[in-house]
């Protein structure tokens, strides 16, 4: 056994790990006269996979910007483990991950730099621990050979697998998800739906997913909440969805393009 090995675990233990309760109680949030988010409810249990599903600008984004703690409400309330996710004791407490939309990377950096940086800055381990865990954060992402490319030298669904094991590589017991597969292509969305039923599965994390992606809500979700014009309209198992019988589910679940639409006949005859 070498000496490193003899050294004590240094890195910042949770006493705490497992995966945690999400509780959202009548929820409201206007921006200026706008009513963004309206008397919102849902539970999400520990382990669960949820997705939050509806039209873009329904609220999701402003939604899950909430359960992350990065919002303050009109009315109602959050809360993580029984928590207030906007308190520090709540952030020292649990580890919660955000998976931005957009990635976040940091371009300047390499892939290995922007997953070290975080646990390197706040010296949750040491740099042979942190090693491990972004080696094993690349491992389950596939993404090994990225180590030293740059964030700009990956495509879309190389980017997205990066942002999502940074977020690995801090343990979290909440998993939060922005649009994973947007900008992908239907076989890059089918592979980060896996990913995220997998990162469920190895480290038993509760998992918030907001999402317009009908695929990925309906084949990893254990429930489905869906969202229109900041209000609630099911909460259900994607067989319940599927099945549902109201009329704004079916008509966001199967958009369908009106060909009677006069501009569409006039595109059509201009063929002639
Ligand atoms: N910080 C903000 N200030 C003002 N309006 C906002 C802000 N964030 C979101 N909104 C508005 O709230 C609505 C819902 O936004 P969002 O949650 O991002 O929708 P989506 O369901 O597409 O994620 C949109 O009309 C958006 O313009
Ligand atoms: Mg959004």
């Amino acid at each position: 056994m070498t000496a490193a090995h003899k050294k004590p675990n240094t890195c910042l233990e949770r006493t705490d790990r497992s995966a945690v309760a999400v509780e959202v109680a009548g929820l409201s949030k206007s921006f200026g006269p706008q009513q963004v988010l309206n008397d919102i409810s849902l539970s999400v249990k520990p382990g669960e996979i949820f997705t939050i599903m509806g039209p873009s600008g329904s609220g999701k984004s402003v939604l899950l910007r909430h359960i992350a703690g990065l919002e303050s409400a009109d009315a109602g309330s959050v809360s993580i483990n029984g928590q207030d996710p906007r308190e520090p004791e709540t952030r020292d407490r649990f580890a919660v991950a955000f998976v931005f939309q957009a990635g976040a990377l940091f371009n300047s950096l390499s892939v290995y730099d922007n997953l070290a940086l975080y646990p390197l800055e706040h010296r949750i381990c040491t740099k042979r621990q942190i090693r491990e865990r972004v080696m094993r954060a690349l491992q389950i992402l596939s993404i090994e050979n990225a180590a030293h490319k740059l964030p700009s030298e990956l495509s879309g669904g190389m980017r997205k697998r990066v942002s999502i094991a940074r977020a690995l590589v801090m343990e979290p017991q909440l998993f939060l998800y922005d649009e994973p597969t947007s900008e992908l292509d239907p076989i890059m969305g089918a592979t980060i739906a896996e990913i995220i039923a997998t990162v469920r599965e190895q480290f038993a994390v509760t998992s918030i997913v907001v999402s317009h992606d009908r695929d990925l809500a309906l084949t990893i979700s254990d429930r489905v909440a869906i969202l229109k014009a900041g209000r609630l309209l099911a909460i259900d198992v994607p067989s319940g969805i599927r099945a549902s019988a109201d009329r704004q589910i079916q008509d966001f679940l199967n958009p369908q393009i009106d060909l009677r639409n006069p501009r569409f006949k006039q595109l059509e005859s201009s063929y002639d």
